[in-house]
């Protein structure tokens, strides 16, 4: 029996040197140190740390030795009329459709939001101060009061899932709209809402002297944004640049990945980023597994809805290696431990 088993022992030894050998161990130890992120119940040992800097480091040392090729600074546009002359729109590339939504049904505008009696009565959680990056929301109050607030230049910020839960026949209108129509029908309806679809609002403005933003970091779902209000600036990365930012699994236990490069970080400026702002009409489509940062503009009320949904083959094939490791953090949102 003995002989056995360490016969059983060499082979296994011997196939682990020939994957280690095989592989690039530099992913291969990151992806180690990103379960652990997931799974450890304690603290990560400093050893898995340093592990961790040893591969950002080796990213940053192959990409100075040898560039990927950058693209365009400027993200692809369209408009409406080229839009609708695509077959196809491309799930891996971000682009923007200019004024997509002037005319169109899908006016949710602070006005509309904000109607009393109705929608602007309902009671939501938002953030008292968008300044302070919280993961939470730290105040509760009626929708319509929050928006006159920012609107009257004050902090807050709302990102609330809770508006469009409680307006299922407004969920209906993006049925048939030429913009769902090309992402792809099935993903949008109520009975969509809340499985593949969820459709956060946000709202908040940029304070004068202040940044007021949402740093670098990705998702395994996609996101078609309409720009219903002001303007937001964003600065997107594509999924292949990853390892120049510092990469690490959420560290609050939710389905993303995040940016550990400071927002004030020298070597952001050396990143092949592209950049849009949007304008009131416009959509961006964010693909899965794009890195994005988002700045409110200094004095400008932004409304957007965010139709997040989860498309499976970009979400294995823009980012395998993403798409594997964010499984524990997925079911522990799916569970309901972690939720906003
Ligand atoms: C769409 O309408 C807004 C006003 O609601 C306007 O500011 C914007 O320029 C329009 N966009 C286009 C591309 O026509």
């Amino acid at each position: 029996m003995a002989p056995r088993r360490r016969g059983v022992r060499a082979l296994l030894v011997a196939l682990g040197a020939l994957l280690l050998a095989r592989c690039d161990r530099v992913p291969l130890t990151w992806a180690a140190v990103q379960l652990m992120r997931s799974l450890w119940p304690a603290p990560l040992p400093r050893r898995a740390a340093d592990a961790e800097a040893w591969c950002w480091r080796a990213w940053a040392d192959a990409a100075a030795r040898a560039p990927v090729p950058a693209p365009p600074p400027h993200v692809r546009e369209f408009s409406p009329a080229e839009f609708a002359a695509l077959d196809r729109p491309p799930f891996d590339t971000p682009w923007v459709v200019r004024g997509m939504l002037n005319g169109s049904r899908l006016s949710w505008n602070a006005a509309w939001l904000s109607e009393s009696p109705g929608r602007g009565d309902q009671m939501i959680d938002y953030f008292s101060d968008a300044r302070r990056a919280l993961l939470v929301p730290d105040a509760r109050g009626a929708l319509r009061d929050v928006l006159a607030s920012i609107s009257a230049g004050g902090p807050q910020k709302i990102g609330s899932e809770m508006i469009f839960r409680a307006e299922p026949a407004a969920v209906d209108e993006l049925a048939g709209h030429a913009l769902t129509a090309k992402l792809g029908a099935r993903y949008f309806s109520r009975a969509m809402l809340g499985t593949v679809l969820t459709m956060p609002v946000f709202a908040a403005r940029g304070l004068p002297g202040e940044t007021t933003r949402t740093d670098l970091h990705c998702e395994p779902i996609a996101n078609a944004v309409l720009q219903l209000e002001g303007s937001k600036a964003w600065t997107l990365l594509s999924p292949e640049h990853s390892g120049l930012v510092r990469p690490q699994v959420s560290p609050d236990g939710r389905a993303y990945f995040h940016a550990r490069l400071g927002h004030a970080a020298p070597e952001l400026a050396a990143l092949p980023v592209q950049r849009v702002v949007t304008h009131p009409g416009d959509v961006i489509f964010v693909p899965t597994w794009t890195w994005h940062r988002v700045d409110y503009v200094a004095s400008v009320m932004s409304v957007t809805v965010s139709l997040f949904h989860f498309r499976p083959v970009d979400f294995a094939r823009n980012h395998p290696l993403y798409a594997a490791l964010i499984v524990p953090n997925l079911v522990k949102e799916a569970l309901g431990l972690k939720k906003q």
